[in-house]
Parts: structure tokens; C-alpha cells; sequence
């Protein structure tokens, strides 16, 4: 809890201070790992189909974390029909740059718990790391703000900075109402900068801040040919097949170097400045190293003839993220009806969403194979983001990186996406965003046996302390 007394102050920023909070949040990294843990046991998915309750519970967990540190005005900020956001915020520093901290409490499904050599949601600590799904994405991130926050009430009785804290439920499932969320709240959510702690370091202790990310756009595609299943042997031959015309619609999307092939899709793609391409070339990464970081097979071929960061975090690219016609458990001799992909196709900048959302759909609903019925759905989007690093925080993030890990930072893309991010630079009149985060190319973010590295998960909270520190050093303008 804030010192009563000394609420009214902003602590003073010298460099006693900041070994105090850093002294005190070294005896309790303990307790964050247990609070961390308490929320990964929090099946919190926030996809259609799944228990909504428990994406509510973890909500709850969460601004009882809040409260329980000493925020002010805690509370759960709902949108009809949406998983809800936390809310919490410290208000108490006249005069100090306020800071609007963001991390999202939901997760991805667990995927295939066969996959799993633990529990999805029982977290396990092992080699090193926190296994389990969203114990780096998104469930460290919130431990890393709340960890530096207390940190500083406990020994200064208060923070260097204001701070507005939002961690939102519906991430994974694509932030479908960020739009009416940000009109809702704007004026609630006004600050200098925004800190994100969700995206990640180029290699394990390595620091990095984010500074692009890819938007995306994805529909799901259904083809049906028939009234039901039929024999494969009665009816073969003169009769289509579903899942056939499914694969020729999907294989046209794409051209034989892996490139894709719907007309007028790069048209947009802004290309990178000699600059942007120097920094790439300069990390600390080769192409051995990125198949290793992917889990590629041998022999099977990287694709697009860039650098492999270069087509990750700046070129479009396309995924066939799951298929159905019929099933593996089901399988049998038939023809089936129907057919059904979902297809997520990354944008970066300058791409219109609005236009790869209408060439996607048209390229899979042109000319169907043997008249077969074809129907498109969006299913979600997000908007591709960058930024350019004058501004002072960015300078006050590198120091804080550095002093937090004890290495250089570099500064990074991201192949993912964060749809909140673009809106609310925008919409708060285009301050800084500063992404920094855990995920460490080893993650196994979205996939299972996710896991967090727990060095990391230090550093990055011993940089977040030292962060409102130095924005408050880079002066009261951000
Ligand atoms: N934390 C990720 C974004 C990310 C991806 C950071 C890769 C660092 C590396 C975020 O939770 C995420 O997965 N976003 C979704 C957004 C989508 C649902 C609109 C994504 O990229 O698939
Ligand atoms: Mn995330
Ligand atoms: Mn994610």
C-alpha cells in the first residue's frame, strides 16, 4: 500500500530511490512467480466456443492484483457482448508524465493437450522456464507492471510517474470492440506514453524494443458441393469433390516461390529504408539460426529471398491456419460436402485493410473449381503499426533496457500483431508506444508448451522499474 503521508509527493528520482525498488522487488520475485502462476491456472481463452466465465475470473484476478498493490479506481470496464478489460490507475504525481500501461489477461486455446508434456493450465517450472499457456503471453506481461509498480509504492510510498493500467480480455480472439472500447474511454485513457509489456526479445537475454508491427486479416473460407456425404465408390467420378476444390482455391492463392498471388496485394508494401535494412543485417542473426528459432525441418526451404526478418516483419505473408472436410477420426470412403480453412493474411505498411480484406475474398470466391459453392467470412482484423524513435522515451527505454538486463538493446519488428496499439497511439494523439516484453524466441507462443524464461521475466521487471525513472529524467515531456 501508498504511504498515506506522502501520497501527495512525487518521489524523487535519484538514483537511491531506484536501488530501493529494485532491492525490494528482488526480495519478492517469488511472490510475483506465485502470482503469475495464480493466473496461468486461469483457462482464460477468449475464443467462440470456450467458457466465458473464465476469462471473466481472470478479469476479476486481476484487478484484485490491482487493488492489491495499491491502484486506485480498480475496476472491471466492460463493452456489451465482450470479455471484460481490468482497470487500475495511480494518479498521485502533480506534475509527472502519466503512463498508460497495457498487457492482456486472455489467452490463445491450448491447442492439442497431447502436445503438452505438462498441463496447459497447470503451470510447471522447469529448465529454467515457466510452462503453460499464457505464462509469457500475455500473463508475464501483467506481472511485470504490477511488480515494478509495487515495487516503487512500497519503498517510496509512490510511483515517479502516473500510471493508467488496462489489461484487456479479447487479444487473442482479435479486439473486436477496441473501436467502441476507445470512444468509450478516451478521455479516461489520456496519457504521454503508452508501455506495452507484449511482444518480444530478438534472442533470450537479449533486451529489444518493438518498434513495427504487422496488422492482420482473417476470414474463413467454406466450400460445399453436395447435400451430404456420399459414397466415394457409388458416386465418384461425375460427382465433385469438396475438399479438392478447397486445396486448388487455397493453392491459388499462392505462387511457387511461396509469393502470394492475389493480384495487387504488394502493390502498397512501403520498402525499407537503407537504414531499416543496415539494422536488420546488424542483429545478431543468421539464417541457420532463424530455421533453428522456427523449428524448421531440414531441407524444407525458406522462403521470399529477403532477409528472413525482413520477410517476417515488413512483407505480407499468408497462413492456412486450420482445414476441415470431414476428419481424421471420421475418415472413410466418401466424398465430402463440404470444406472449410480459416485464412489469416499478415498486412504491413502502407497496406489498406479494408482493400486485402475485398482482393482476399475475391481471389477465393473468383471462378470456383467445377462451379462448387464458395462463401467468405470475416472473422477479425487488426491494423499493422510503426514507429519512428526520436521521441526522448524511446532514449529513456534503451537506457532502462540496458541497465535493467545488462546488455545492449536492439531495436526489432514483429511478425504478430497487437491490434490495440495503432488505434490508441492515434486516438491519444500519436505519443510514443513503447513495446517491450518477454517473449523470447523459444516462447512457443499460440502453439503448445508455451513457456516464459524466468531470467527474462526478472530483467524486463528490473527494466520497468528503472523506465518510469528515466521518462521522468528525459523530462516531463515524453
Ligand atoms: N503477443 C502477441 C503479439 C506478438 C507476436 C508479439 C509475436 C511478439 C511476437 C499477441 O498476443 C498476438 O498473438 N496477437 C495476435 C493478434 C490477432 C489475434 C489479431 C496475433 O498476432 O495473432
Ligand atoms: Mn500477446
Ligand atoms: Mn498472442
Amino acid at each position: 500500500m501508498a504511504n498515506p503521508t506522502r501520497q501527495d509527493k512525487a518521489a524523487p528520482v535519484d538514483d537511491g530511490a531506484i536501488q530501493k525498488a529494485l532491492a525490494e522487488y528482488e526480495k519478492n520475485q517469488r511472490t510475483y512467480l506465485e502470482e503469475l502462476k495464480k493466473l496461468v491456472r486461469i483457462p482464460s481463452v477468449s475464443f467462440e466456443g470456450f467458457d466465458k466465465q473464465q476469462v471473466r475470473k481472470s478479469g476479476e484476478a486481476t484487478c484484485d492484483l490491482l487493488r492489491r498493490i495499491g491502484l486506485d479506481n480498480v475496476q472491471l470496464l466492460e463493452m456489451p457482448g465482450a470479455h471484460p478489460y481490468a482497470y487500475g490507475e495511480w494518479l498521485k504525481a502533480p506534475g509527472r508524465p502519466t503512463l498508460l500501461l497495457y498487457a492482456h489477461h486472455d489467452v490463445q486455446p491450448a491447442g492439442d493437450e497431447e502436445k503438452w508434456a505438462t498441463k496447459p493450465f497447470e503451470p510447471v517450472e522447469k529448465e529454467g522456464r515457466l510452462w503453460g499457456r499464457g505464462a509469457a503471453d500475455d500473463k508475464a506481461g501483467i506481472l511485470v507492471h504490477v511488480a515494478a509498480i509495487q515495487s516503487w509504492l512500497k519503498t517510496a510510498g509512490s510511483l515517479p510517474v502516473n500510471v493508467k493500467i488496462l489489461i484487456e480480455g479479447e487479444e487473442e480472439a482479435g479486439s473486436g470492440s477496441l473501436g467502441d472500447f476507445l470512444r468509450k474511454h478516451r478521455k479516461m485513457l489520456q496519457a504521454d506514453a503508452i508501455v506495452l509489456t507484449d511482444t518480444g526479445n530478438f534472442e533470450t537475454g537479449l533486451p529489444s524494443i518493438t518498434t513495427a508491427l504487422r496488422g492482420i486479416v482473417v476470414v474463413n473460407v467454406e466450400v460445399s458441393a453436395l447435400k451430404q456425404p456420399v459414397h466415394s465408390g457409388m458416386w465418384g467420378g461425375p460427382v465433385p469433390d469438396a475438399a479438392m476444390a478447397l486445396s486448388k482455391i487455397l493453392a491459388r492463392l499462392v505462387k511457387d516461390d511461396g509469393s502470394i498471388a492475389i493480384p495487387g496485394i504488394y502493390d502498397k508494401v512501403k520498402p525499407l529504408t537503407d537504414a531499416e535494412r543496415k539494422s536488420i543485417a546488424a542483429l545478431p542473426s543468421d539464417e541457420k539460426l532463424f530455421r533453428k528459432q522456427a523449428g524448421m525441418h531440414e531441407g524444407v526451404q525458406l522462403l521470399g529471398g529477403r532477409h528472413p526478418w525482413e520477410m517476417n516483419w515488413r512483407q505480407p505473408s499468408l497462413a492456412v491456419n486450420a482445414i476441415q472436410a470431414s476428419s481424421r477420426k471420421d475418415a472413410r470412403n466418401i466424398i465430402v460436402d463440404s470444406a472449410w480453412a480459416r485464412v489469416g493474411l499478415r498486412t504491413v505498411p502502407d497496406m489498406d485493410p479494408k482493400d486485402v480484406e475485398k482482393r482476399l475474398t475475391e481471389a477465393l470466391t473468383r471462378d470456383p473449381p467445377w462451379g462448387v459453392k464458395v462463401q467468405v467470412h470475416k472473422e477479425g482484423a487488426g491494423s499493422w503499426w510503426y514507429t519512428s524513435t526520436e521521441a526522448p522515451a524511446f532514449k529513456a527505454a534503451l537506457k532502462a533496457l540496458r541497465d535493467g538486463y545488462g546488455a545492449e538493446p536492439v531495436t526489432i519488428g514483429c511478425g504478430g500483431s497487437i491490434p490495440f496499439v495503432d488505434p490508441f497511439s492515434k486516438e491519444l494523439g500519436g505519443v510514443p508506444a513503447l513495446l517491450i516484453g518477454v517473449e523470447d524466441p523459444y516462447t512457443n507462443a499460440h502453439s503448445e508448451n508455451e513457456s516464459l524464461h524466468l531470467g527474462d521475466f526478472v530483467k524486463a521487471t528490473r527494466s520497468a522499474i528503472r523506465l518510469y525513472a528515466e521518462l521522468v529524467r528525459v523530462g516531463g515531456s515524453t
